[in-house]
């Protein structure tokens, strides 16, 4: 994989956008460059010319995306989406949740199924994180930097 790697986050409250930047600062240390940024600073339009990208999303509501992840999801959750061809993007989605809501990490389960669908490779398996996820963010930042 090239050694250009987007990370993206989708937050409410922060906790997101802290993985997401722990994990930019180690992808950097390891020589690559970096692009951290909200998912809200993308459009549908940018997500086609983005190559290895790493999601980093949590969920709210009843299921529903964070709020600052909520128009992009619901665009590509939808039929709009549908002529989007993500052929040049490798991902992989990082989802965070809690195991005691119905729809445990329902959001981060759905970005992974429609960017699957909308013809972008899955270069490691989604990883959902329980509220200790702290603890568990430094054995997943290993795993996908050992990939990427
Ligand atoms: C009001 C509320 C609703 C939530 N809804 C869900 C949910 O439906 N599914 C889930 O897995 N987690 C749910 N969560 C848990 C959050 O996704 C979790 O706390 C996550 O770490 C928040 O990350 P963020 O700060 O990046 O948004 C909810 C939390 C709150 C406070």
């Amino acid at each position: 994989m090239s050694k250009k790697v987007a990370v993206l986050f989708g937050t409410e409250t922060g906790n997101s956008e802290g993985v997401a930047d722990e994990f930019a600062k180690a992808a950097k240390s390891k020589g690559f460059e970096v692009e951290l940024a909200s998912i809200s600073d993308k459009s549908l339009d940018d997500l086609k010319s983005m190559e290895t990208s790493v999601f980093v999303i949590s969920t709210w509501g009843d299921g529903d995306p964070p709020g600052d992840a909520e128009t992009i999801c619901n665009n590509l959750f939808t039929s709009e989406a549908d002529e989007l061809k993500l052929d040049k993007m490798r991902f992989h989605v990082l989802a965070l949740g809690d195991k005691s809501y119905v729809d445990y990490c329902g959001c981060g389960r759905r970005l992974d199924g429609h960017l699957e669908r909308l013809g972008a490779t899955r270069f490691l398996d989604r990883k959902d994180l329980d509220t200790d996820f702290d603890d568990h963010v430094a054995s997943w930042k290993d795993e996908v930097l050992k990939v990427i």
